[in-house]
């Protein structure tokens, strides 16, 4: 036989392209791309389906520590699982390096949590939490050559947040090693400020976490980000963007030759910080950074996909349990909101969400769907295989049912956390299988491939390469 697999009757949309073919798979690989295809051991009718690239998430968090007491609601297996689900195919978690510990040491505790324990592929962003000598000296330039090509750097958080001054040394080992730089862009000490105010005048419940972060904390720390990459001629990624300010300080950077890349996540199109409004705990489960706004800054971010100033749609996955004292609600979480921990979860719900209120309702065509959930996250990233419906790549593929309706609800999701914040979002669209290459993870709403399935995989140096202004965005 001439292929293992062959997806027949499909219509087949990459970033740029929509059109009718069969999709001919062997040795995990897409080999054909035409009319007809036959001679197949399994054939695979998706007549009415659409044949998208399998989603890649560039931004989830699993099994990372968040601070005493407190524990992720995903470990790999459960998070690559709700992924899969989600019509992903790939994930790019982070791995945290602890005050004063070696990269290399957190990258084989990362390691050992997902090998043989993931559904499918991913790989990992460095969070530089220490940039010592060593590390900016040997550390970094060496992980960089191994394939691991993209760090983050914090300007806020306890713990986390670098110098400005320390921010600019990473940035220079990613220039010289060819990495890129993704940054958490909001003024810590600003949040400081706020959050001794607040506290001070007895306003503690989970709305005042998004008073404690107002839009002027994030937009003068992206302008101060993005400064610092000009200064060393880099190009920077500015991660989880929540308002227009912020992403017209992206555009002008653009505009100027810079390359800098944005990102937006679902939360900023579908919630408002009036989500985090309640006289009881309720609220937290929408507690996140940036937090999310208001329906005009819903709008900045629509505009931002539009017309292509975010190139990138991730979830920011951070799950937390909401009825746990090791989740949303520890023991001091009731005396001020600065004790929940940041972060909601919604690694399954992403491609659902921007297909059904972007692509259903039209504000996006569905070759930009492609490309801001997939292809620009491979390109952006340095995955060479992955990211599009092409000869000689990886035959990861989600099937989705353009027309299927579902309301979004926990009972149907399959993450660790007990909750979503988007419980009730009606959705038009909805992956109904996914092929890790070439093998089925999910399909027709059952689990089908096991977790040893997914593996690590190493990445190229990301794309446009080295300087900030040597490459046009
Ligand atoms: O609140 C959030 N976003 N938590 C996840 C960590 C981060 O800053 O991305
Ligand atoms: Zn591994
Ligand atoms: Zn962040
Ligand atoms: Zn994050």
């Amino acid at each position: 036989t001439a292929f293992d697999t062959v997806i027949r009757h499909g219509t087949i949309a990459t970033a740029s392209e929509t059109y009718k073919a069969d999709v001919g798979i062997w040795n995990g690989r897409i080999v054909a791309i035409g009319e007809a295809l036959t001679d197949a051991n399994e054939t695979v009718d998706a007549t009415g389906l659409l044949v998208l690239p399998g989603g890649i998430d560039s931004h989830v968090h699993i099994a990372q520590p968040s601070g005493p007491g407190i524990v992720m609601a995903d470990d790999f297996e459960s998070a690559t699982r709700a992924a899969a689900f989600g019509g992903n195919t790939f994930v790019m978690p982070y791995c945290l390096q602890a005050k004063g510990q070696p990269i290399r040491e957190a990258l084989k505790n990362y390691h050992t949590l997902a090998d043989q324990n993931c559904h499918i592929d991913h790989s990992f962003h460095l969070i530089i939490a220490d940039p010592s000598e060593a590390v900016l000296g040997q550390e970094l330039p060496a992980l960089i050559a191994d394939g691991y090509t993209s760090l983050k750097v914090f300007m806020t958080y306890e713990d986390l947040a670098l110098s400005d001054l320390q921010i600019l040394q990473v940035l220079a080992v990613a220039r010289e090693s060819g990495a890129l730089v993704q940054v958490h862009a909001e003024n810590y000490d600003a949040i400081r400020f706020l959050v001794d105010k607040l506290e001070h005048d007895g306003n503690v419940g989970p709305y005042f976490h998004a008073k404690s972060r107002p839009i002027v904390v994030e937009r003068e720390a992206t302008h101060r980000a993005i400064s610092l990459a000009e200064l060393v001629d880099v190009s920077m990624v500015v991660v989880h963007v929540s308002n227009r300010e912020s992403m017209e300080e992206i555009r002008r950077a653009q505009q100027r030759g810079l390359t800098i890349h944005g990102e937006t996540c679902p939360q900023y199109l579908v919630l408002t910080e009036e989500d985090l409004k309640d006289l009881g705990m309720e609220g937290a489960k929408y507690v996140c950074s940036p937090p999310p706004r208001d329906l005009a800054s819903q709008q900045a971010c629509w505009e931002g996909l539009q017309q292509g100033v975010f190139s990138l749609f991730s979830s920011d996955h951070c799950p937390f349990r909401y009825d746990d004292v090791q989740g949303k609600q520890p023991p001091n979480a009731r005396t001020s909101f600065r004790w929940i921990p940041n972060g909601i979860p919604g690694v399954e719900t992403r491609l659902p969400i921007l297909f059904s209120e972007g692509v259903s309702k039209g504000r996006i065509t569905l070759n930009q769907f492609v490309a801001l959930t997939s292809t620009n996250h491979a390109k952006t990233y340095g995955l060479t295989r992955k990211g599009s419906i092409a000869i000689g790549n990886d035959a990861d593929i989600a099937l989705w049912d353009p027309k299927r309706q579902a309301t979004l609800t926990q009972a149907n999701l399959h993450h660790g956390a007990d909750y979503t914040p988007y419980e009730g979002l009606e959705i038009t669209g909805w992956p109904v299988a996914t092929m890790l290459r070439g093998k089925f993870v999910t399909r027709d709403g059952k689990l089908v491939g096991g977790k040893v399935e997914g593996r690590y995989v190493s990445r190229a140096a990301p794309f446009p390469g080295k300087g900030a202004t040597s490459t046009a965005a």
